[in-house]
This record gives C-alpha cells, sequence and structure tokens, in this order.
C-alpha cells in the first residue's frame, strides 16, 4: 500500500513535470509558475518516517470493549506499547499537540501520503484548467470591469470545478439577499442574533437611515431580537501582506413583516472607518461587501483549521493513546479520522511559510494566519470540543430556538446539516447501544474512561466532556463525525471554487487600501489582477476533490466498510445500511435542488449543494 502511493506520487509528478515543461512558458507568464512550487513545498514534506506502523496500530480480529476480553493480557500491553511510541510533540502549523514518537511520526507520515496522493491528480487538473484559462486571456479584457471577473467562468476549469460555480453565483452577487444568504449557507460560523438583554450595538446607523433600510430603527430591530452582527474587528492589527484588507463587522436584521434576512450597515474599522449601508450608491456598496468578504473568507478558512482539523486531530491522539485496536470505538475513529494527521504539515508548507500561499493571495501573511487560527483554536471557542456540539452552538448564538427573537425564515447550513447530524446521531446510538447494554457498561469499561481523562488531562483537549453515560459516548463520537464532514465541507474543499472563492464578489485580498472617502467609480481597483486570480484559483484547486465525487470516500459512505463491519456486528451493520439508503435518499433531493418561481433556492439567490452527501467527503482530506 505504502509503496503504491510513493510510485503513484512519483507518477504524478513525472505527469506534472511534463505538462509544465511543455507549457513553462505560459504558466510561467501566468504567475511564477506557482504549480511548480507547491509541487516542491509538498515535496518539502517530510514523510521519511512512513514505515510500518508498529505491531501494536494493528488487529484484525472481531473488535470488543475491554470487558468481554479479559483473558487478553496482550491488550493491556499493546495499549502501552502505543502510549510508549505515540507521543504527543510539539504543535505542527500552531494548534493543539501534533504526533510524535515512532508510531506517531509513523502515522503522520503516512497521512501526509495519503493527502499528496488526493492532491496531486487534483493538481494535474487544476494546472490544465488554468493553462487553458491563461490561453485564453484575450477574452477577459484585462479584467478592468466587476464584469470581466464573470468571464473567467466560462467553460475554463473543466477539471477543478466540472459544474461550474454555484448558480446564482455570478449572475445574482449584487443583490443583497444574496450577500447576507452566505452567513446562512456557506459561511455559518461568524454570525449572531444580538440579545438585548446582554449586547451592546458596536455602532449606530442613524434612525433614519435605518428606517429607509428596513422599516425600523436600529434599536427596534435590537428589541426585538431581530438585530444579528458579524464582528472581524480583530483582523485590524495582524501582521500584513503586500495585499490590502479591512476590519469590518456588520449588522444584518430579520424584516418584520416578511422574515427576510438582508444586511443594515458594514463598516470598515481602518482608515476613516466608513460606514456603508444599502443607501450608498451601487458601486461603494458593493465594495463594502466585498470587503466584508474578504474578512469573512480569512476567518472562514482559518476557523475552520482550528474547528474541524485540530479539534478531532487532538481528541483522536487521546483515543489512539488509551484504546485498544480492538476496541470498537477505535475501528469507529479509524475510519472516521482518515488522514487527519496530513493537514497541519500541507498547511505549514503550503500556506503558512513566508512566500507561501497566504502570503500572495491574502490580505494578512501567513505567519498572521498561523496565530490567527491558533488564537481561533485555543482561546476563542474554536477548539472548544462540547460548546461547539452543532445545535449547542447555534443555539448559543441565537441562531436555532431562540428564546428573545423570531425563527430565522430559512437557515440552509442548519436545514442541510440536521439531516445528516441526525442521521449520523441515529447510527452512532445504535452501534453504543450494540456494545453497552447500560451507562454502567461505560462506566465500566476502563479503555473508554481512560480516553477522557486522557483528553482532559496529558492532550489538553479544550472542553472534552467526561463520558460516563451511553449519551455521552453518542454525544462525541457523532460531533467528531460531524466535524470531519458537516463542518469540514460547508467550508472547504469543492465549495471553495464553488462558492466561497468566487469571483469577483469573494477575493481573498483587496488589491487597493480601503478607501478613505466614499465615491469609489471602478470596483475591479481593488479586485486580483490575473496573475492573482490564477493563483487564487489554484488553491481553489488544490483543497477541492472533484475526482472523489460519487466515490467510496463521499458521506454517503460514511459507514460502508465491509472490513470495518464484518468485525462488529449485524446491528451495527443494519444502522450503516440505514445511514447508506437516507443519505442516498438526501442526495437525490439535494442534487436536483434548483431555483423555484422567485428564483430562490432554500430562500437563497444561489443554489447550494456543499453538503450532497454523494459530493462531500466523510472525511477532512486537506
Ligand atoms: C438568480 O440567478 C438565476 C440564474 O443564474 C436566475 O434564474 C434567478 O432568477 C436569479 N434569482 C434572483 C432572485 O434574481
Ligand atoms: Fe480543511
Amino acid at each position: 500500500m505504502f509503496f503504491q502511493r510513493v510510485a503513484f506520487k512519483s507518477l504524478a509528478l513525472l505527469y506534472l513535470g511534463t505538462i509544465l515543461d511543455v507549457n513553462a512558458s505560459v504558466i510561467q507568464r501566468a504567475s511564477s509558475s506557482p504549480v511548480d512550487n507547491i509541487i516542491h513545498a509538498l515535496n518539502g514534506i517530510d514523510t521519511s518516517g512512513a514505515s510500518k506502523l508498529p505491531d501494536a496500530f494493528s488487529f484484525d480480529g472481531t473488535y470488543t470493549i475491554p470487558q468481554q476480553d479479559t483473558l487478553d493480557l496482550l491488550r493491556g500491553l499493546a495499549i502501552t506499547t502505543k502510549r510508549i511510541t505515540f507521543t504527543y510533540g510539539p504543535p505542527v502549523g500552531g494548534g493543539p499537540y501534533y504526533p510524535s514518537g515512532i508510531g506517531g511520526i509513523a502515522r503522520s507520515a503516512l497521512d501526509t501520503l495519503a493527502i499528496n496522493s488526493d492532491v496531486l491528480p487534483e493538481l494535474a487538473g487544476s494546472a490544465l484548467d488554468l493553462i487553458k484559462l491563461t490561453a485564453q486571456i484575450g477574452n477577459y479584457d484585462g479584467l478592468q470591469t466587476v464584469d470581466d471577473y464573470v468571464k473567467l467562468y466560462a467553460n475554463n476549469l473543466e477539471n477543478t470545478l466540472p459544474k461550474g460555480p454555484d448558480s446564482g453565483s455570478l449572475t445574482n452577487f449584487t443583490q443583497d439577499l444574496f450577500f447576507s444568504s452566505e452567513r446562512l449557507s456557506h459561511s455559518p460560523y461568524q454570525i449572531r442574533r444580538l440579545n438585548p438583554s446582554s449586547d451592546i450595538l458596536s455602532f449606530q446607523v442613524d434612525d433614519a437611515t435605518a428606517k429607509s433600510i428596513s422599516g425600523e430603527t436600529l434599536s427596534d430591530l435590537f428589541n426585538a431580537g431581530r438585530l444579528f452582527y458579524a464582528d472581524y474587528r480583530d483582523q485590524a492589527n495582524l501582521e500584513k501582506s503586500a495585499q490590502f484588507s479591512a476590519a469590518c463587522d456588520a449588522y444584518f436584521y430579520m424584516d418584520e413583516k416578511s422574515g427576510s434576512f438582508l444586511p443594515m450597515a458594514i463598516r470598515t474599522n481602518v482608515g476613516s472607518n466608513l460606514i456603508y449601508t444599502p443607501k450608498d450608491t451601487a458601486n461603494d456598496w458593493l465594495l463594502a461587501k466585498i470587503m466584508f468578504n474578504v474578512n469573512d473568507f480569512w476567518f472562514a478558512q482559518l476557523d475552520h483549521l482550528a474547528r474541524t482539523h485540530e479539534t478531532i486531530q487532538i481528541s483522536y491522539m487521546a483515543a489512539i493513546r488509551t484504546l485498544s485496536e480492538e476496541h470498537p470505538v477505535l475501528g469507529m475513529l479509524n475510519r472516521l479520522m482518515l488522514e487527519v494527521f496530513g493537514a497541519q504539515p500541507l498547511a505549514v508548507v503550503v500556506l503558512f511559510l513566508p512566500g507561501g500561499i497566504i502570503d500572495q493571495i491574502f490580505g494578512h501573511s501567513g505567519r498572521a494566519a498561523q496565530s490567527y487560527a491558533t488564537d481561533y483554536y485555543q482561546n476563542k471557542g474554536s477548539g472548544s470540543f462540547k460548546s461547539t456540539y452543532f445545535k449547542t452552538e447555534l443555539r448559543s448564538r441565537g441562531l436555532i430556538d431562540c428564546s428573545y427573537g423570531p425563527d430565522l425564515k430559512h437557515f440552509p447550513f442548519y436545514e442541510d446539516g440536521s439531516v445528516i447530524f441526525s442521521a449520523i446521531e441515529t447510527f452512532m446510538t445504535s452501534f453504543v447501544d450494540s456494545f453497552y447494554a447500560d451507562d454502567s457498561v461505560i462506566t465500566g469499561d476502563s479503555e473508554i474512561q481512560a480516553w477522557w481523562k486522557e483528553a482532559q488531562g496529558p492532550a489538553k483537549a479544550i472542553d472534552f466532556p467526561s463520558i460516563l453515560t451511553k449519551g455521552d459516548l453518542v454525544d462525541v463520537l457523532t460531533h467528531m463525525a460531524h466535524l470531519s464532514s458537516i463542518s469540514h465541507h460547508t467550508i472547504n474543499t469543492n465549495e471553495l471554487l464553488e462558492m466561497s472563492q468566487v469571483l469577483p464578489f469573494h477575493p481573498a485580498a483587496l488589491y487597493k487600501a480601503p478607501p478613505t472617502s466614499k465615491g469609489v467609480t471602478n470596483v475591479a481597483d481593488y479586485l486580483p489582477h490575473f496573475d492573482k486570480v490564477i493563483l487564487q484559483l489554484l488553491v481553489g484547486g488544490l483543497f477541492a476533490r472533484p475526482k472523489l465525487v460519487n466515490t467510496e470516500r463521499t458521506l454517503l459512505h460514511m459507514f460502508d466498510d465491509a472490513n470495518l463491519l464484518s468485525r462488529m456486528n449485524d446491528q451495527t451493520t443494519a444502522a450503516a445500511a440505514k445511514f447508506k439508503r437516507d443519505m442516498q435518499a438526501f442526495s437525490s433531493q439535494v442534487s436536483l435542488r434548483t431555483f423555484d418561481a422567485e428564483g430562490l433556492s432554500q430562500g437563497m439567490p444561489f443554489v447550494w449543494k456543499a453538503l450532497d452527501p454523494n459530493v462531500a467527503l466523510y472525511s477532512t482530506t486537506t
């Protein structure tokens, strides 16, 4: 397996080398050989520790909990071996501990190679797409206007974006409902509802303006629990790149009569700290929304590193060190945590290093990115295990079950996420039931008890729960599966090129300092030039996995592993079959999604399909 991967990697490199030789001059013109740089960076990741994992890390018999296995004296010995060889090393790319020791290094090297073999064919496709895009450069009219950017998507990205960007993303992006709907679908982790009894208003919009937008004053909206807020002021003082960025905060509101969720005002928090509203000129307001999106993209991507990758990584490390490979829970986690240790090294070499992607296309430096993500992991709640449970977290931001304001009329992330989340929870409940007759079996399972103590103790996982009941175990496993699938693929993977990076509305940075007065004449002055467009699309291509769509790597197949199931029990096999049927049904629904008579889908002027279980993966990958 390992040698196959290496052979494959070399082949892919050879293949890319050929493309690059033939087309070197084209790519060179586009921007100093970006694909080459990424290949170079991937090769720079240390995979020298890749070898067979020590025997203590494998087992292929039937899974048993320790109480069913009291005669197996070797079980404890194997755990001891794992504890000695799989240790907590310093963080790689920030966040929590990263695996060390012979076992830890071998596992992270294998994960890194596995990720590389996911990336390289996609990157090859991306190179072809970008060569074609560059060859058509005459068609984009020098990217002089906002509309010129739309032309980039005319059938050019056939490998990385085979179905094109999300329907509506090139035609409807100037609509306010488009912008506000983004907060409730592909980037749902920042917006919160203001609570009139505990929040304060961070800035004012005068009554006349607020009323002309919403029919109500800001304080009317606030008091009615229909005012929402997103805050990126913490980006104001980060180390800069050569590009620019504001540090926006913004209000959104729910209309009293229609229930529509719409933007109210955006403040830049840099330079002369302008406050924009929909009452400004079309150009000014469009630029304001783009400035917000630049901040939002920075947050969403770096937060996802903390919220998904880093959080599951440390929880899984604690599990590896405490659960026998014979334990069904570790069997399950080994399936779900595919490649999990490969992401941080990749983030370091491709994203964070000086001169890396972040420096080149974001508004802040790669170094700032790493510390920002770590700050979110350690201090800003993204790495908090229990408090980021799907519904708990949405409740804490007043987005569901809100006691001080009306329900959101549409909440696509929650709508789609809950279908998958419930199916995962149902599966995990059957799985846990099949091994644990009651809570006393949980407290009597020495390995499970050691896991949460390890997580809370030496692993320093943040806010990891004590597992004392069957429900606790169901919650922990459901959350880990949720983070690696629903949460991750909402923000990353195919979604980047399909939506959150789609130009002209979503540049990763501004290419001119935020204005000091209103009256912008050409918004395109703030957008990336062609070489940076190529880089932005290349990054999207690096993270996209169109080749894995409709394969056994997708969410539909989360538990669909004959080897895994044959070692569990009939109840788990039946639950896995039900999960797959339910996800197939949901996929049929999502994949057929289109605009209704009002030109909306889930109440949004774009069609969002990121969580189609035949498209989204069951594991994190990059
Ligand atoms: C959004 O764009 C699509 C075309 O891409 C169009 O059919 C639909 O009517 C638009 N929706 C709105 C609300 O304008
Ligand atoms: Fe990711």
